[in-house]
């Protein structure tokens, strides 16, 4: 649905974005994780038709967005990561203006708007000034106003900025329920565990180039966070090290005060060898647990260049 081929943008001398390739498949939710300056806004830009690109090319749906804007524009919702002032101005007539100049014909404007505001939770504020909304109902109403012609897909610049958590969790199951009205939804933030749950596919940009893209469990194996696991028993732990250490699968064994952490060899299975064992040897198994990700750490690995 959104595919990027060697999508390059400099800012006279400055590389933005570098030979940048994606592709984001219909109906996906997409992160778009990068540190700030990473190249983020730039792409999303270009993506939206605002920006042309230095070199390469973008479509959506299948349409060249530096050659079709008016058609891509017409299939896409772009939220930008700032919101314009809009002194007197109440939240319809927010909406109207922008429904008007999507092409919403007239005698729709209405049901449409009404349709909106009931997605984004925000019937009760229809009469209320734009200024006077609080920081998340403005995300709300910015996501109200990218709907309004019902576009396929959606390309959201980091819409949970700056929210507290509650007001983060309703934007996430918005998110939600807009995939499952079937739309297709690049996200960015430049937290990658702000997206966990949320996404099926991420992209972690760095200085403009794309520096790892597939999904959380890639992710996951990537950064060899899966390779340690977690042993609880409630026998004698130095008859269950002795054990373990001869696996074949096992790297290293190491005795904590009341568990073992077992470091798998690289491409080790998620640790039932390590069950079967205890298990066979009378070995009472507490509990077994893969370490658990720490996406955050993940996505520093990623970054730093550590991982490549
Ligand atoms: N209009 C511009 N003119 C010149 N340089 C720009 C312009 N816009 C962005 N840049 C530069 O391009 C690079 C990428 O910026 P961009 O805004 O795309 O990053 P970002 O990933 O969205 O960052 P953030 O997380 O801070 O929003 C940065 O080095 C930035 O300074
Ligand atoms: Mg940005």
């Amino acid at each position: 649905m959104i595919e990027t081929k060697g999508l390059t943008k400099y800012y006279g001398s400055l590389a933005a974005v570098v030979d940048l390739n994606l592709r984001i498949a219909e109906g996906d939710i997409f992160g778009f994780i990068g540190p700030n300056g990473a190249g983020k806004t730039t792409t999303m830009r270009i993506l939206a038709t605002l920006l042309e690109p230095s070199s390469g090319t973008a479509s959506i749906d299948g349409k060249d967005v530096a050659r079709l804007g008016k058609q891509v524009r017409r299939v896409v919702g772009y939220m930008p990561d700032f919101m314009g002032v809009y002194d007197d101005l109440k939240v319809f007539e927010y909406l109207e203006f922008f429904a008007a100049a999507f092409g919403v014909a007239r005698g729709r404007r209405k049901a449409t708007i009404d349709g909106v505001l009931e997605l984004t939770d925000l019937e009760g504020k229809k009469a209320a000034q734009v200024d006077s909304l609080s920081r998340g109902m403005q995300q709300r109403l910015q996501l109200a106003r990218v709907l309004i012609h019902d576009p396929k897909v959606l390309i959201l610049d980091e819409p949970a900025s700056g929210l507290d958590p509650r007001a983060r969790i309703e934007i996430r199951e918005l998110l939600r329920e807009l995939r499952r009205m079937g739309k297709t939804i690049m996200i960015s933030s430049h937290i990658l565990s702000e997206l966990e749950e949320m996404c099926d596919h991420v992209g972690i940009i760095e200085h403009g180039r794309l520096v790892f893209s597939g999904t959380l469990e890639e992710i996951r194996q990537r950064v060899g966070l899966h390779t340690k696991v977690r042993v609880r028993i409630s026998g004698d732990l130095d008859k269950a090290v002795e054990m373990l250490s001869v696996l074949p699968e096992v790297q290293v064994v190491r005795k904590l005060e009341d568990r073992l952490s077992v470091t798998l060899r690289e491409g080790g299975s998620d640790g039932g060898l390590i069950a079967k064992t205890l298990v066979q040897a009378d070995i009472g198994l507490l509990e077994l647990v893969p370490e658990q990700l720490k996406l955050d750490d993940a996505f520093l690995q990623l970054t730093k260049g550590i991982v490549h």
